[in-house]
């Protein structure tokens, strides 16, 4: 059964029909498994960061629905949203948003303790979470106090908390060099192949990329074509920068 479904979502900004009107999205259909791990790439201004906020029910498509673990998201607001994306999507951003206030276990709190879960419960999550990503001697850290890794670890660890149905991240590796999108590519598919959850992002970044199992190409708001990854990593890599050369376009990568 398919988590994420989205069927004919166009996104228009500015007046409809207007002069300055932008067809960010026209008529993008995509349906994401469970399990999957997923790239969306595309050239700049093809409507990457427009698809991901309205599958995240950030933003309102202006026609078409988005479907995530059986509810239709496009068509719910305000409590009801916040809550279901609280309970269903996890979030890793780009600068990892972590509260410096905050200890590394207290950060990784926050989305549970909104939950009204258990402390118990809470302590347990934050115990198993900490050791599929190695953070438990950091857990009573401030993260000015902890590497770059270590802060991505605690965000990945964060989005998980709450056993969420996918997570989304858009340009996760953008700011970071190789080493550290090394990091955070490994964190993602133990995501996938420990956690069994569904990792989707979006991303300019060929190595990032060539981790996932599966590269959707979008152009011009809409969908161009896929590729699935068969052989190595380092092949998956060729094949997504020749995917990339056809699509045209500025993408940032040579
Ligand atoms: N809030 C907005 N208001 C008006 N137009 C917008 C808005 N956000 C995006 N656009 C336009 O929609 C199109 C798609 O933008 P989007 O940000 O989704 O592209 P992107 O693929 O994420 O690009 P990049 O790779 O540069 O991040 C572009 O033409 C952009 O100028
Ligand atoms: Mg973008």
């Amino acid at each position: 059964m398919a988590i994420l479904e989205a069927a004919n979502l166009v996104k228009i900004y500015g007046e409809l029909g207007g002069e300055g009107s932008t067809t960010a999205l026209n008529g993008v259909n995509l349906s994401i498994r469970k399990g999957e791990f997923l790239a969306i790439m595309g050239p700049s201004g093809s409507g990457k960061t427009t698809l991901l906020n309205v599958l995240s029910g950030l933003d309102k498509p202006t026609s078409g629905e988005v479907r995530i673990a059986g509810e239709e998201i496009s068509r719910i607001s305000g409590d009801r949203l916040a809550i279901f994306r609280r309970q269903q999507l996890g979030f890793v951003f780009q600068d990892f948003h972590l509260l410096d206030s905050l200890t590394v276990k207290e950060n990784m709190m926050v989305p549970m303790v909104l939950e009204k879960r258990a402390t118990d419960d809470i302590d347990r999550r934050v115990a198993e979470l900490a050791g599929v990503f190695e953070i438990e001697p950091i857990l009573d850290k401030y993260p000015y106090h902890i590497s770059g890794g270590q802060q991505q670890r605690t965000a990945v660890s964060r989005a998980l908390v709450n056993e969420p149905s996918i997570i989304l991240a858009d340009e996760p590796t953008g700011n970071l060099d190789s080493k550290s999108s090394t990091v955070i590519m490994e964190c993602f598919e133990k995501v996938v192949d420990e956690l069994a959850t569904t990792v989707l992002l979006v991303t300019h970044d060929v190595f990032a990329a060539s981790y996932c199992r599966k590269v959707v190409f979008i152009k011009d708001g809409a969908i161009h074509s896929h590729i699935v990854k068969k052989g190595s990593r380092k092949e998956f890599l060729h094949q997504i920068m020749d995917n990339l050369a056809v699509l045209g376009g500025r993408t940032d990568v040579f």
